[in-house]
């Protein structure tokens, strides 16, 4: 039975925590993704450590032009449908833009929502020297934070793009941002296009497992987006990303040839036509037409 919301695995199953992905420091790189929906989200389970319901999902799944504009309730609503695909990795939500830089108590307030409202067991949250007071106060109060340092796309405006962060004398600011969320309870903190020789530093400097992307391969895990790994999210090329399929360009055959076959009538072939008497009832039956259901 797929696990609800508020209950993402059956009481006393085996499910990474937290706790184990901070155990992971120095070991066996934690392999992270982000999933957006329940399918997706089965798929990554089967392999990943980690999976991250990012606030991408406005840009990548919702057509957004940045992350700016995701609210609480888009994170809650793809947090829940994840959560109903994910049985073994530990499960993380973004906080998105403006839940939680005003004051800790409202990136509490926010947080617990998040988490009980999705069943994630940890939040992700933006911002590195100024945000360690609230990453305190949330770990402090029960709820694991991941933290995000270097390139931190809700900060797009005031970083004047999505540039490389940290390089020359920019990278003692990143190396106290990272630094200051570990030593304020931070069990991860992902750090992004940063220079992999920075990336490197951070890594041997701070206690918790670093998650790089466009960073290093040095870092104690890496984290893509997963939809450009997949080629499905147009024709974005980062550097950093690896693409490890072209599921933009499948769809896009299959979408034509069906175009073609619906136009020459070669769709829907005898096959997929049902007779006016369903076998061995010499009737007619109300056979669904929902995904997974043949009928015949
Ligand atoms: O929103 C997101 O998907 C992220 C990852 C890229 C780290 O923050």
């Amino acid at each position: 039975m797929s696990a609800t919301p508020q209950t993402p695995a059956p009481y006393g199953a085996r499910r990474l925590t937290p706790s184990d992905i901070r155990a992971r420091k120095g070991g066996t790189p934690v392999v992270c993704l982000t999933a957006y929906t329940t399918p997706m989200a089965r798929l990554v389970d089967r392999e990943a450590d980690l999976i991250l319901v990012g606030d991408s999902v406005g840009m990548v799944l919702h057509g957004m032009p940045s992350t700016l504009g995701v609210t609480m309730e888009m994170m809650i609503l793809h947090g829940q449908a994840v959560a109903r695909g994910v049985e073994r990795a530990a499960l993380v939500v973004d906080m998105p833009f403006g839940s939680y830089e005003e004051t800790p108590a409202q990136a509490f307030r926010n947080a617990a929502r998040l988490m009980a409202e999705t069943g994630a067991q940890a939040v992700k949250l933006e911002g590195g020297l100024h945000m360690a007071e609230t990453v305190a106060f949330l770990t402090a109060r029960g709820i694991p934070v991941m933290g995000h340092v270097g390139l931190t796309p809700q900060s797009v405006n005031a970083l004047g793009g999505y540039r490389v962060q940290g390089r020359g004398g920019d990278a003692a600011r990143v190396r106290a941002d990272a630094a200051a969320l570990a030593e304020a309870g931070a069990f991860a903190v992902v750090l992004e296009k940063v220079p992999g020789t920075l990336a490197d530093a951070i890594t041997a400097e701070i206690a918790v497992p670093t998650i790089g992307i466009g960073a290093s391969a040095g870092c104690d895990g890496q984290v893509l987006v997963i939809d450009d790994m997949l080629g499905l999210f147009g024709d974005f090329r980062p550097k950093f990303v690896r693409r490890y399929a072209e599921l933009g360009e499948s769809a896009a055959e299959a979408i034509a040839q069906y175009a073609a076959d619906v136009q020459s009538r070669r769709f829907p072939a005898p096959e997929h036509v049902f007779a006016s008497e369903a076998p061995g009832t010499g009737g007619l039956t109300g056979r669904s037409t929902a995904p997974g259901k043949a009928g015949s």
